[in-house]
């Protein structure tokens, strides 16, 4: 296995409690490894040799939730929500009418372009959920497409009652028959929990069933209103919570004494016209926050983890440190990769090789250059591919 030595790094962040983030630091990396971690004046020898000449250097970020299976394009519902009409969850049926119509090959082409654009911004690690299909062909067909394209595959069958059914037999039919069918493909499912979608009754349903079935846990959970998302997910158990956007202080409580994180969409609030999630109580709380792009066609369409850092800094009351340790990280932990053999979200030996190197000296430039393309170069499991 070759080894690189990346040498020349100004300040090495790597959310490891022991190493900290260093100043004039080197990195080795050997196949898909970290190897070693240090001061450059200690750094051991390798095959190749790379100089970020000065650079900030990150761990890749990790984007725990997206909706990357998907045809169509709902610009016009943007424009629209842009002249004052509210984002809505029905609007998911029009994404799902574009998916199902649409052949395998343009479903995979339209998700290996997105994967790319957000590896060539930094991201290593991502998550996918199905629930743009909604029927059992078309959520099997959107897990199975997924598989092997992202890190994780979510089943996302209870995202919102498809046209044609009522609550109680659609929930019955993903709790059922299409979780037999997705099941093989998937590491998670996850529930809408939301007016407009499913209520606490039947997201429960969902969670036992998927947990029943040795699945990981996701809700999508306070996104429009305040509601049982938070308080659900954490009696079940569920790595994360996301959007979090209208919690109340029994949410903040439920959070801070439980192992759920709670997941924050920024560019969704925004993109929506929500009010953005309160960060900051919930940081000092205690709570584990990550942040995530939540790329789909409705209610958030980037890949730019960047973008979501540098809102997170400037709109959410999060220091740089807490929102880069958030995307990186907090994303991991979301997705439990965050512990062992080949963690991501992290830097120390033993940890994934997936390295993002800033065109900046410092991280804080995320925030003190928004929307400036800051990605010089990226590693993915030791394989450079930017
Ligand atoms: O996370 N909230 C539900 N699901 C997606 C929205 C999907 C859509 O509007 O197409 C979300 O924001």
């Amino acid at each position: 296995m070759r080894s690189t030595l990346i040498t020349g790094i100004r300040e090495l962040t790597t959310n490891d409690a022991d190493l900290g983030t260093l100043a004039d630091a080197a990195l080795v990396l050997s196949g898909p490894r970290v190897e070693w971690v240090g001061p450059a004046a200690q750094a051991p020898d390798a095959d190749d040799r790379v100089d970020v000449e000065g650079r900030a250097v990150l761990p890749g970020w990790v984007d725990s939730h997206t909706h990357l299976v998907f045809a169509g394009d709902r610009s016009a519902e943007f424009a629209a929500r842009l002249a004052g009409k509210p984002y809505e969850a029905a609007g998911i049926t029009v994404t799902v009418e574009a998916t199902r119509a649409a052949p395998d090959y343009e479903l995979v082409a339209n998700l290996r372009r997105l994967v790319r654009e957000a590896v060539w911004q930094g991201t290593t690690c991502l998550e996918t959920k199905t629930g743009y299909g909604l029927t059992v062909a078309d959520e099997t067909r959107a897990a199975r497409l997924a598989t092997g394209l992202v890190d994780e595959v979510t089943f996302l069958g209870a995202h919102v009652v498809p046209p044609g059914w009522n609550v109680d037999d659609y929930t019955d039919l993903v709790c059922g028959e299409m979780l037999d069918a997705v099941a093989p493909y998937v590491g998670w499912a996850d529930v809408f929990c939301e007016r407009g979608a499913f209520d606490a009754d039947s997201a429960k349903a969902v969670l036992t069933a998927a947990a029943e079935a040795g699945l990981g846990l996701r809700v999508h959970g306070n996104q429009l209103g305040p509601g049982p998302g938070v308080r659900l997910a954490v009696e079940h158990g569920a790595a994360s919570v996301d959007h979090c956007t209208h919690l109340t202080d029994s949410d903040v409580d439920a959070l801070a004494n439980s192992d759920t994180v709670a997941t924050l969409l920024p560019a969704c609030d925004l993109s929506t016209r929500q009010p953005l999630p309160d960060a900051r109580t919930l940081l000092d709380a205690g709570v584990t926050v990550a942040l995530a792009s939540n790329c789909n066609p409705g209610s958030s369409y980037t890949t730019s983890m960047a973008f979501c850092v540098a809102t997170a800094v400037l709109q959410l009351g999060m220091t740089v440190e807490e929102a880069v340790r958030a995307a990186t990280w907090g994303g991991a932990r979301a997705l439990r990769r965050d512990r062992g053999e080949g963690a991501v979200g992290v830097l120390r030996p033993g940890a994934r090789a997936d390295v993002h190197v800033l065109d900046a000296p410092s991280a804080v430039h995320l925030a003190y250059r928004p929307g400036v393309p800051l990605t010089h170069a990226v590693w993915r499991e030791g394989r450079r591919v930017r």
